[in-house]
């Protein structure tokens, strides 16, 4: 802790330093948007994050990044990123988050990132996937992965005053969510179904004045992880627990000490205090506008920026002039 910190004068908010690098990803991946290509829109917003991650001060280690080393050049599980000055972090990266969605252009594709103090998220090891539950406050008490779905539904019905009809959940779009979607229909709810992104489908399920009150299904222990960070930062609650694809996975997970049976919280997916977000869009959504072009140079991004010691939440609306970047020789880092 630094002597500002200790005698309680402000610090560093690193949330305001994140958003340079999911702006730099947002932007690079942002001209792959609907070109079919969703490998190079990914690798662009991966070349970019490295990139402005060095700016950052900071010792990290990504926690939860683009895989393992031998798949990932860049950004991979382990790997220390900054200057190694204090402070010591966790990272979760997401530079691409919805990689199809960008490809496609379709809505709600988003560069992420997270940090949380030394080892204070969750590592999920060899589990792709994980059960996850997200609502805002108004229902955090009443999230329960052990409860039948519909009963849930019934529960947050009654608080919201209202009638289960009037009850929305996200869910992706999956064939492993179908008897889910037949319970969920048969008690009379409403289904707001995602082709991918449930980061952005949990931020929606835990903001306000949204018509979404729940998001449900299984999605990636990854975006679990950082939705965590993006809720422990904004409020509500997200339950996981580890979903293994197959009797490998399940073994694998088993061996390394994994708890199967275990409902892990924002708390447990993300223990620390102190958790930095950022996140910028890429193309439009719920949430967050995406990368917008204007003229031949300029382009504007739109961020949250996050801190959860704070609670301060922040829309960033920048304004980036691709000309002047291009002259000091960002041009393919930005786009
Ligand atoms: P990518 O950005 O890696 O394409 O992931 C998008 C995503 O939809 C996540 O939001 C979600 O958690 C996960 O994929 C679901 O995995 P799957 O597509 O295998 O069902």
């Amino acid at each position: 802790m630094s002597a500002a910190e200790s005698d309680g004068a402000p610090d560093r908010n690193l949330a305001l330093e994140l958003v340079r690098v999911t702006e730099a990803a947002a932007l690079a991946c942002a001209r792959w948007v609907g070109r079919g290509d969703k490998e190079a829109a990914d690798g662009a917003a991966v070349d970019a994050m490295r990139l402005l991650l060095d700016t950052v001060r900071m010792d990290g280690t990504v926690v939860i990044g683009e895989g393992e080393k031998d798949e990932a050049p860049m950004l991979f599980n382990g790997e220390r990123i900054g200057d190694g000055s204090p402070p010591e972090v966790d990272i979760a990266v997401d530079p691409l988050e919805g990689t199809t969605l960008c490809a496609r252009g379709s809505p709600n594709a988003l560069a992420v990132i997270a940090l949380a103090e030394r080892g204070s998220m969750f590592d999920p090891g060899p589990c792709f996937y994980m059960e996850k539950m997200a609502a805002g406050d108004e229902h955090a008490d009443l999230l329960d992965l052990d409860r039948p779905l519909t009963e849930t539904l019934r529960l947050i019905a009654d608080r919201k005053g209202t009638d289960v009809r009037d009850v929305m959940v996200v869910i992706l779009d999956r064939p492993r969510h179908e008897e889910a979607v037949a319970e969920i229909r048969e008690a009379g709810a409403r289904i707001r179904f995602i082709s991918d992104g449930d980061v952005a489908g949990a931020l929606l399920a835990v903001t306000e004045r949204t018509p979404v009150d729940l998001l449900w299904g299984i999605g990636g222990t990854p975006e679990g992880v950082l939705a965590a960070a993006g809720i422990k930062c904004i409020g509500g609650q997200i339950l996981g627990r580890l979903w293994p694809r197959d009797e490998g996975e399940r073994r694998a997970a088993l061996d390394a000490g994994y708890d199967l049976d275990e409902t892990l919280d924002a708390d447990r997916l993300v223990a620390g205090e102190d958790v930095f977000f950022a996140a910028t869009g890429v193309t439009d959504g719920d949430v967050l506008q995406g990368v917008r072009y204007q003229g031949t140079s300029g382009a504007t991004t739109e961020s949250l920026v996050m801190r959860s010691r704070s609670g301060t939440v922040r829309r960033v609306q920048a304004t980036h002039d691709r000309a002047k970047l291009r002259e000091i020789g960002r041009a393919e880092r930005y786009g």
